[in-house]
């Protein structure tokens, strides 16, 4: 578990009087005498070298919380130190204090250009060394509390979300399998299979995708075509478990299971259930107009049922019921194609050519048992 970030907190930023670690340049000896003298009475670590590249080479390992340098010094002087630390991320936030006994104005932009924190002039007055020390030190000690306090602030966004999406997930796909056993259950007593179910999910999927819709209403249909026939709960046993073909007002009564499915379906907000209530009730629509429960005709058909009629039409052709044999995939198709005005045009043709992909999906979702 991660802890809850902190407010921030002057109180709780470290002492700017605590020790610090400072990394001096200075080829003098004088000065380097000098130097150490005053940072170590104050209380600090030090360390010294004789030029800006050795300042360069110790600085990562040592990490000082300041730098002081000289300006002018054997190889690359104070003022290109000063730029290459400020140029790398490593080193960027050490504050920078330039001592020179240049004086002129030149010399002054110049440090500050390079991106000094602060100049300094030989001969140092110690007081005022000690006092520019102490106020970096302040503003260091800061900086680094805030860069750790953003750091641990981003690791509890990262986990938090990492959470939040696993917590969605669960959730998500506890819904999905909550709809798909209330599926099962409406559709136990037709006899009809987790099997059946499964092929019109996959081969809807196929033709939405096939089609071109977007991946939301893709998933939409494939998660709620499998509710289309949820209605028949409603139809009564002696005619939904009839075994024979059934008589006229028999068939009138079975056609009602698209209205009732969408009544159970109404009112749904989840993008899924609202495109479950929407197959249910115009599954069993044709494009020709002579389908039920509207009689709507072509594009005035939603979509997600013209997909799931090429589906379930094919899927009922080649399965076995109590009063026909089942049809190899050539017979469903003939007739599916004897059939073709009750179809979308454009959705047969994609059907043609995705048939394969059909014959392959019936096969291989049979019941085991
Ligand atoms: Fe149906």
């Amino acid at each position: 578990m991660n802890e809850t970030a902190k407010e921030i907190n002057p109180n709780t930023v470290p002492l700017e009087d605590a020790t610090a670690r400072i990394l001096v340049a200075d080829d003098d000896k004088l000065f380097q005498e000098l130097f150490k003298d005053l940072i170590l009475d104050m209380g600090h670590e030090i360390l010294m070298v004789d030029n800006a590249m050795e300042l360069l080479e110790k600085v990562k390992e040592f990490k000082p919380d300041i730098i002081l340098s000289d300006v002018v010094m054997p190889g690359i002087d104070g003022f290109e130190l000063t730029r290459r630390l400020k140029a790398d991320p490593q080193t960027m936030h050490i504050p920078v204090v330039i001592i020179t006994s240049l004086s002129d104005r030149s010399a002054k932009v110049s440090g500050l250009e390079a991106g000094a924190d602060e100049l300094l002039n030989k001969p140092i007055d110690e007081t005022e060394l000690s006092l520019r020390i102490r106020n970096l030190l302040k503003v260091k000690r800061f900086e680094d509390y805030l860069m750790e306090h953003g750091k641990s602030l981003s690791s509890e966004v990262a986990s938090k979300t990492v959470q939040l999406e696993n917590a969605f997930e669960k959730i998500r796909s506890g819904y999905i399998e909550t709809v798909n056993r209330l599926t099962l259950a409406a559709e136990y007593r037709d006899k009809e299979t987790g099997s059946h179910i499964k092929r019109i999910s996959l081969c809807s999927q196929l033709l939405a995708r096939y089609c071109g819709l977007d991946e939301p209403q893709v998933e939409a249909i494939f998660f709620g075509s499998p509710m289309h026939d949820v209605g028949k709960i409603g139809i009564p046993d002696s005619i939904l478990l009839k075994p024979g073909k059934h008589t006229e007002e028999e068939f009138e009564t079975m056609k009602t299971h698209s209205v009732i499915g969408a009544d159970i379906l109404r009112d749904a907000e989840s993008e899924i259930l609202i495109a479950a209530r929407e197959i249910a009730l115009s599954h069993h629509e044709a494009w020709d107009g002579s389908g039920y429960p509207d009689g709507l005709k072509g594009e005035e058909i939603p979509i997600s049922g013209r997909i799931v009629r090429v589906a379930d039409v094919y899927d009922a052709l080649r399965s076995a019921r109590p009063y026909k044999k089942a049809m190899t995939h050539e017979e469903a198709y003939k007739i599916m194609y004897e059939q073709k005005d009750k179809f979308d045009p454009s959705l047969l043709k994609a059907f043609d050519e995705c048939q394969d992909e059909f014959r392959r999906l019936f096969d291989e979702n049979q019941e085991s048992d």
